[in-house]
């Protein structure tokens, strides 16, 4: 019997951590639907580090800026990861983010997916659309220590998104034609973020940002629009600084350096004249 049958026949039994399963460093709880993997393992107050989450469907799967993650049962890979970071390392808290995003592109790109990028800071993209995105949130446990959620949503298996993501959203399946198998994709993913989050932890920051670069067209030279709240800023990008902040040239000449925003790419002269001979 392979460990996933093993897997299928144990969910049946659930336990209020949901089914175990070992993963060396991690240890997963799966569970069959849960509101948000994030939300669980927040409240897991006494989970050791490398615990994580995994559950087949969300029925309140969050994203960034307060926006809901589809997780549609089944289809794609919804999972949260524990780690306990030094308290001396909270200046490289983002390139936590990076490095899931480093693991998911390398992930897609071994099973097949072409035209893979990341948009700053931990979007992967593929042929344009958004495959999977990251969603950390730190919680502080006293002066001393701090618990590090890195909640990761990979579209695998979709076949279509809901009208409103139809233009935004890709997953594997459609990228490649071929459907995976979501536990495998989850193993090799997690095997690639623990040897990244191993080098974090030595702080190696220098070649995390030098793989994130060279798995995005947004590390350099590419004209975007970022929202930073209410503010708006065109410019060109200019590289990463040492703790994963974006560098932005502005229009008017200003360099900015963004820690917190929303990236757009802008559309290029011929990308304008393509969509109006089109019209
Ligand atoms: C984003 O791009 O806005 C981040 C999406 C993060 C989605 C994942 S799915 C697993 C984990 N649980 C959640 O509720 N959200 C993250």
């Amino acid at each position: 019997m392979t460990h996933l049958n093993i897997e299928k026949e144990a969910m049946s039994a659930q336990s209020p951590n949901g089914m175990i399963i070992h993963r060396p460093p991690f240890i997963i709880h799966h569970f069959t639907s849960l509101s948000s993997t994030n939300d669980q393992l927040k409240a897991m107050a006494d989970a050791p580090e490398f615990t994580c989450v995994v559950a087949d469907e969300q029925t309140a799967g969050r994203g960034r800026r307060a926006r809901t993650w589809y997780s549609a049962p089944g289809d794609g890979l919804y999972l949260s990861i524990l780690f306990l970071p030094r308290n001396d390392s909270s200046s490289r808290l983002p390139l936590t983010g990076l490095l899931a995003a480093v693991a998911v592109a390398e992930t897609l790109i071994e099973r097949g997916v072409a035209g893979v990028d990341i948009k700053w800071p931990n979007d992967a993209l593929a042929g344009g659309r958004k495959i999977s995105g990251v969603l950390a949130e730190a919680v502080s446990v006293g002066p001393e220590s701090l618990r590090l959620v890195l909640g990761v949503g990979v579209n695998l298996n979709h076949r279509s998104f809901p009208s409103e993501l139809s233009e935004s959203a890709t997953s594997l399946a459609i990228e490649t034609g071929e459907r995976v198998i979501v536990e495998e994709f989850r193993d090799r993913l997690l095997e690639k973020i623990a040897q990244w989050y191993e080098l974090w932890r030595r702080g190696a920051s220098a070649s995390i940002i030098d793989r994130w670069s060279r798995l995005s067209t947004y590390a350099r030279g590419k004209h975007v629009v970022v929202m930073i709240e209410d503010e708006k800023l065109t410019g060109v990008t200019d590289g990463l600084t040492e703790t994963g902040a974006l560098r932005l040239v502005t229009d008017n000449g200003a360099v900015r350096t963004i820690l917190a925003g929303e990236v757009t790419k802008l559309r290029t002269g011929a990308d304008l004249s393509l969509r109006h001979s089109s019209a």
